[in-house]
């Protein structure tokens, strides 16, 4: 790896551009949204909101939703929300207060994750998800057109399932009060008073009082600092490089990976260039001979999908890398404590699993190997980026599942090269 590449972007945040997909289809009123991500996960979303007769289209840049204020059609047959997570248990939300009843399903690994989670909070407003006995998708969901609001409490600490809840209560009569478990990702939260909605907090809980209907807007997606963190990865392992990245998305419950490269020793510069509904700017980093970090189990909803690449960047650093607190990796897109520890292994790192994480020890004697992704993206990325910094020949044996949230990752990873 070389010096210094101009700024470069990485495509729109997928989490934030599915919520806002979503508002804009309930919203009234034509929404314009720019730099939303061509990723397949929120190609679901799209495909899923069509299929509820929402009418979406391009218009130069931007796409433009059609809102339906809130009416619903529920399609003949089960919609696919394909590998999307986040696609399944958010519409769940929605469907959950809505006087339809619609099927979700989704690819094998969807399949096999866990929906309890979201059907037991759903149930305090009268809607009933049919699970598999295995409390899995597919699932059919009865929705309570007469919901009234709830006190759900979150046992989970899942961005999906607390913006689950906060879209069922868009739909419930009265207020709908959240606690527990919310210290994740808030861009529902955001996006509801971006839409012109209200979402209160009050003490520790969060507040919304329904039914409420979100006003049209105009609003650009910022680039992933998600996907950004493996070409920031990719630079921070390599002393003496630097990448630049502009438009980067900056909330803070998104950001804590940003601190976790400081922490291994890479050098990283802030600037924010815009704050709305969601803050955005410039993010600078310059590589160093990395040391071993721990991850404490309170930093693990804030580092949620990047622990994997911080497993990478632990073979680089000198020292044991450990991650504990982080059981939620077992039923993300795949295992990714086992996969992660497989793909490892697989080039030559020495990793020990737990049941909720890992260890890491670094420097590894890095070796040519083949890398079973299971088909996640963010291992697949992952592993491109130690075969880059390390100089090493991986075959991964599905390269094509990085177009979940980033295509083109390879090209861009060249640039950075
Ligand atoms: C997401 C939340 C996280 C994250 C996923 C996207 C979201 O999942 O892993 O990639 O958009 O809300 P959990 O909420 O289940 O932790």
């Amino acid at each position: 790896m070389t010096a210094t590449v101009p700024p470069l972007t990485v495509p729109g945040d997928k989490s934030i551009a599915h919520r806002a997909l979503i508002l804009a289809a309930l919203a009234r009123g034509e929404s314009r949204l720019r730099n939303v991500p061509a990723g397949l996960d929120v190609r679901s979303t799209q495909r899923a909101l069509r299929a509820l007769g929402v009418a979406l289209r391009a218009d130069g840049d931007a796409l433009v939703v059609t809102g339906s204020g809130g009416a619903l059609a529920a399609p003949g047959e089960p919609i696919d929300c394909g590998n999307s997570g986040t696609t399944i248990r958010l519409l769940a939300g929605v469907l959950a207060t809505r006087p339809l009843t619609v099927t979700l399903d989704g690819d094998a690994s969807l399949r096999a994750r866990p929906m309890r989670r979201i059907a037991q909070p759903l149930a305090r407003f009268g809607a009933e998800l049919a699970l598999t006995p295995y409390g899995t998708a597919p699932f059919t969901v009865r929705g309570n057109g007469a919901a009234r609001g709830a006190d759900v409490e979150i046992a989970v600490p899942s961005a999906q399932v607390k913006s689950a809840v906060l879209f069922a209560a868009l739909g419930a009569h009265g207020p709908t009060r959240l606690t527990g478990k919310l210290a994740t990702r808030d861009h529902t939260e955001r996006l509801f008073r971006a839409f012109g909605m209200t979402c209160a907090t009050d003490g520790g809980a969060l507040v919304v009082d329904g039914p409420q209907t979100p006003r049209a807007i105009d609003f650009d997606v910022p680039g992933d600092v998600s996907s950004a963190a493996f070409l920031l990865a990719a630079a921070a392992a390599v002393p003496g490089a630097r990448v630049v990245l502009d438009n980067v998305g900056l909330n803070l419950t998104r950001t804590a990976f940003l601190d976790v490269l400081r922490r291994f020793g890479a050098e990283v510069d802030v600037d924010v260039r815009g704050f709305g509904p969601e803050p955005h700017g410039r993010v600078t980093v310059r590589g160093a001979a990395l040391r071993a970090i721990v991850i404490e189990p309170p930093e693990v909803p804030g580092l949620i999908d990047e622990l994997p690449l911080t497993g990478v960047l632990g073979a680089f650093a000198q020292g044991t890398t450990v991650v504990t607190g982080a059981a939620e990796l077992r039923v993300k897109e795949s295992d990714r404590i086992e996969t992660f520890a497989r793909a490892a292994r697989a080039i030559g790192v020495e990793v020990e699993t737990f049941a909720d994480g890992f260890a890491v020890h670094g420097p590894a004697r890095f070796r040519d190997g083949v890398v079973v992704t299971a088909g996640d993206h963010r291992i697949a990325m992952a592993f491109a980026v130690a075969a880059r910094v390390a100089g090493i020949g991986v075959r991964l044996d599905d390269p094509d599942c990085m177009a979940v949230s980033f295509p083109g990752f390879t090209g861009a990873l060249e640039r950075v090269a």
